[in-house]
């Protein structure tokens, strides 16, 4: 199908409030948390208190005499009735192979070990308290070890997808300029307000479950793997998530046991996950560490890059995010060397969690590319339009477009950045030491296989149908936007149904391709209805008659012709059909990878990842760019770290929903700031337990302090990307702001602190 036209003020990148808005503000959005079920027992976990070992034995009898309880749930009694599903280390439907309550085993603090059900939570809650394991305990490894870089326990590298070209040891050894230098990220838990929770309603053998996902054709497949029954039995329902950030794009354990425990009591089941346990059901960013080394002549263009990451998982499953697939593609150089380890460690099995490759991997690269424009004294702005390229240096493929250079001028220009003295501590005011710092973000624009359904009513309201996910991105807005801008109709005319298994399958909301997929699929539908309007329009008798069908275009509620002819939308939809009439498309990326091409819908369908990855693309690699710039200031005496104001200019193809791609934006370099300077998940090494498993203890920015956040759309039109120019941002904003801390921080005080969160300690 030819590209849906590009109508000039049309509803496509008009700045609306999010159409939901209204309904998140009071209160009246019902959350899966929030569903009220009729008769409802409900369940509390009860976690290992242990990282490694086995379970001995389980005293109950305390927890089954608290009044209300009607069941308890350990793996003797449910050993073999809760199968595997599929997991995918590239991030799978299902978050973990670790099974618990299959088995007596303890992989990891935290491990599901027992399931109370009762009448109230609150019985359930003391209960669970009152459970008590005896555990057979094994020395467990938390993490990294004490000394670097290698060796590692248990290093357990993925050979083959390490992108390399020339000789980047020999090119280094030669180099006029070098920087070696190691970098850490901490461990990191999403916290979403939404906690993890399900509920399971049984009605003879069909199942629906209510629980906040960034995937319902996922979830829906992966636990009918598990119960082994058809897919088709069971319904899935999210059509608000209340945060998620990655941690509810996959299947986590503890969804098949409410289903179980709904089974064996014969009535709803609900479990709400407390915020601690939420640090250990689900998954979490991995801490990683980096060795960085460039090579550069004394011109500043690189000669050699060498990126090696270690990244945390669980003791069975190889996850890795291996961000290398972009740092190796961000910048001109001949001599590449790149190599990603696991290092497997007594936790559970880490995932998805906003940008998750870019963001730890290009903060390594980023801070070393700050460190190689000090030891040249060139600009850092200067040092990456030297180094920008159109190419992958790997392959030599193209990028679909690259508006680094551009982002990176305009954020410059609004930010100051030419009053900046490069000397580290010369810029102060008063008591404070003034530190400037820049980055580069990137995200692939990656898309996948979606389905949507189109429905215009006689009356001309339009309804859309597609089972993806609005996860606080703006996703409900962006598709409604899409669906009035082709249909020429008002954007309260439009409804946007999602978040419902029932619905046409879409992508998981992650990976930043929901916009892009899920629009495209919408678009399509629309130009479908649109070219069977103007087909019957251009046939009969009317106003219209003889008119070429192709050039037609749906516009202000009428069909027009390009010489100025029309009619209502209304009279051209009774020509066709006296009901609704109705378009489901089947869309299908253009960059998609012959298997996906052939297999995509079904892939979908089943619950399977689809998406092309733009560092993938074919012919071509796409992906979105973009430039912060920050200030931090430090107190010269109590090394107190403000970060005062944050500019960000970003090319991210055509801007759907300026508003909210703008709070994405926003929002991720809020992220971004709090990655660099607040969050990390503390760990007691003995124990390999996580301690700050609160929001009391987990710090994230506040509003005091973010302060001024700009952010700047950098104009781009790159319809190779997708038929709808869609890049996709929702991750974007974070990749680079940390860097971008880091290297304030360095300016203001000549430290360079490579580990991160950094904290008024490391400044002392
Ligand atoms: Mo995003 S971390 O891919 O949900």
């Amino acid at each position: 199908m030819n590209a849906p036209s590009r109508i000039d003020g049309g509803m496509i990148g008009r700045s609306v409030p999010r159409i939901d808005g209204r309904l998140k503000v009071t209160g009246a959005a019902c959350y899966p948390s929030d569903v009220g079920v009729e008769d409802a027992a409900h369940a509390f976990l009860v976690t290992s208190t242990i990282a490694r070992g086995r379970i001995k034995q389980f005293h109950l009898e305390d927890a089954q005499a608290v009044e209300g309880v009607l069941d308890i749930l350990t793996y003797e009694n449910t050993r073999g009735k809760v199968g595997k599903a599929r997991f995918f280390a590239g991030g799978g439907y299902t978050s973990t192979t670790i099974m618990p309550m299959d088995s007596p085993k303890i992989w990891h603090d935290g491990q599901i070990v027992a399931m109370v059900v009762a009448e109230t939570f609150e019985a359930a809650r003391e209960a669970a308290h009152k459970v008590r394991v005896d555990y057979d305990v094994r020395e467990a490894v938390a993490g990294f070890g004490d000394t670097r870089p290698q060796p590692r326990q248990m290093s357990n590298p993925l050979s083959g997808s390490d992108p390399k070209t020339g000789d980047a040891e020999k090119a280094f050894r030669e180099a006029e300029v070098q920087v070696d230098a190691y970098y850490a990220t901490p461990t990191q838990h999403h916290n979403p307000i939404e906690l993890f929770t399900t509920t399971c309603v049984w009605s003879g053998d069909t199942l629906t479950v209510y629980e906040p996902s960034q995937f319902v054709h996922g979830l829906k497949n992966g636990l009918a793997q598990q119960l082994n029954m058809s897919a088709d039995k069971i319904r899935v329902v999210s059509p608000f998530v209340g945060g998620a950030f990655g941690s509810k794009a996959a299947l986590t354990p503890r969804t098949a046991f409410v289903a179980l425990a709904a089974k064996r009591l014969n009535r709803p089941v609900k479990l709400v996950s407390t915020r601690a346990q939420a640090f250990t059901v689900s998954t979490y960013r991995a801490e990683t560490e980096h060795h960085v080394k460039l090579g550069a002549d004394r011109s500043g263009r690189l000669t050699s890059l060498s990126h090696e990451g270690w990244e945390v998982s669980s003791r069975p499953d190889n996850y890795k995010v291996a961000g290398t697939e972009t740092t190796s593609l961000l910048y001109a150089c001949p001599n590449i060397y790149t190599k990603v380890n696991i290092v497997h460690a007594d936790r559970g099995t880490p995932g998805f969690m906003r940008s998750p490759a870019e963001v730890p991997y290009v903060y390594a690269l980023e801070c070393a590319m700050d460190e190689l424009a000090v030891a040249l004294t060139m600009d850092p702005v200067e040092l990456r339009r030297i180094n920008d390229t159109q190419v992958n240096p790997i392959d030599g493929k193209p990028y679909s477009s690259r508006a680094l250079m551009q982002c990176y001028d305009r954020a410059a220009e609004a930010f100051g950045w030419s009053k900046r003295n490069p000397l580290p501590g010369s810029m102060t005011d008063g008591d404070w030491l003034i530190g400037w710092g820049c980055a580069t973000a990137c995200y692939p624009s990656n898309v996948a296989p979606a389905e949507a359904r189109v429905t215009v009513a006689p009356n001309g309201t339009v309804r859309v149908q597609t089972a993806g996910h609005d996860i606080g991105t703006g996703a409900y807005t962006a598709i409604a936007l899409t669906a009035a801008d082709l249909l020429g109709v008002p954007l309260e005319q439009v409804s946007v149904e999602l978040g419902d298994s029932t619905l046409p399958p879409a992508p998981v909301a992650g990976g930043s391709n929901a916009t892009a997929s899920i629009c495209n699929a919408v678009a399509q539908a629309c130009e479908d209805i649109r070219d069977r309007l103007a087909q019957a329009a251009s046939h009969a008798d009317g106003p219209l008659g003889g008119a070429d069908h192709g050039a037609m275009r749906l516009r202000d509620g009428r069909l027009v012709t390009p010489d100025g002819r029309s009619e209502p939308l209304k009279d051209a939809l009774t020509r066709i059909d006296f009901g609704p009439m109705e378009s489901y498309v089947k869309y299908t990326p253009e960059i998609a990878s012959g298997t996906v091409k052939v297999m995509g819908h079904k892939m979908l369908e089943s619950g399977l990842p689809a998406m092309t990855s733009g560092s993938a693309a074919g012919d071509h690699i796409q992906y979105a760019f973009g430039a912060e710039f920050l200030e931090v200031r430090i107190h010269r005496r109590t090394r107190e770290i403000r970060v005062p104001r944050i500019v960000g200019a970003f090319a991210a193809g055509r801007i759907i929903s300026p508003t909210t791609a703008r709070s994405q934006l926003l929002g991720g370099m809020i992220w971004g700031i709090g990655s660099a300077l607040h969050e990390a998940t503390d760990i007691d090494r003995r124990a390999a337990r996580y301690l700050n498993d609160d929001l009391a203890e987990y710090l994230i920015p506040v509003n005091a302090d973010i302060r001024d956040v700009d952010v700047i759309f950098v104009p781009e039109e790159d319809y190779q990307v997708n038929a709808l120019g869609i890049k996709g941002l929702g991750e974007l904003g974070n990749v680079g702001t940390a860097a971008a801390v880091s290297n304030a921080v360095f300016h203001a005080t000549g430290r360079r602190i490579r580990d991160l969160p950094i904290r008024i300690e490391d400044l002392l």
